[in-house]
């Protein structure tokens, strides 16, 4: 594999542990507002964000390469209110995406095919991911305002499983 490639892929891990990490975060500060399906749902998809590093992560050592395992940046989670939150997460997913758009240009560039062909599954996620983020941002602004509504909207969220 092109150095380039393996780099960017090992970056990549770090970038998914952040992924989870900033979940977290988010899932904490929910359960410090006593919404605690908002909580379980950010904590799904911070386990989902550690699959996503564990899959770069087998395919490094796959493909013989080495991987780093750097240290996780501190993140951020002094939200003013739920539509923050949600919009810090839309906002990292979109980094997210043009990050993995980034691997998968070096790849092109490389005529990695097999790169490409494993990274192919993670623009489809992206796809889910950002359709997920913004469909939470337009829920919270819906439905936020109103403390009913959020009691419902919370009791929803909590229903997720995977
Ligand atoms: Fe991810
Ligand atoms: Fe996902």
């Amino acid at each position: 594999m092109n150095k380039k490639v393996a780099d960017l892929l090992n970056a990549q891990v770090n970038k998914e542990f952040y992924s989870a990490y900033l979940y977290l975060g988010i899932s904490k500060y929910f359960t410090k507002q006593d919404l605690n399906g908002f909580a379980s749902w950010y904590k799904v998809q911070a386990e989902e964000e550690q699959e996503h590093a564990m899959k770069i992560y087998t395919y490094l050592l796959e493909q013989d390469q080495d991987v780093t395992l750097s240290s996780i940046a501190a993140v951020e989670v002094d939200f003013k209110n739920a539509l923050e939150a949600a919009k810090a997460a839309d906002k990292h997913e979109h980094y997210i995406t043009d990050e993995i758009v980034k691997i998968m240009d070096a790849a092109v560039k490389d005529k990695d095919y097999r790169t490409q062909l494993f990274l192919n599954w993670f623009i489809n996620e992206q796809e889910e991911e950002e359709n997920n983020s913004a469909e939470m941002i337009a829920k919270v602004q819906m439905l936020g305002n109103d403390k009913k509504n959020l009691y419902l909207l919370d009791k929803e969220l909590g229903s997720r499983k995977g």
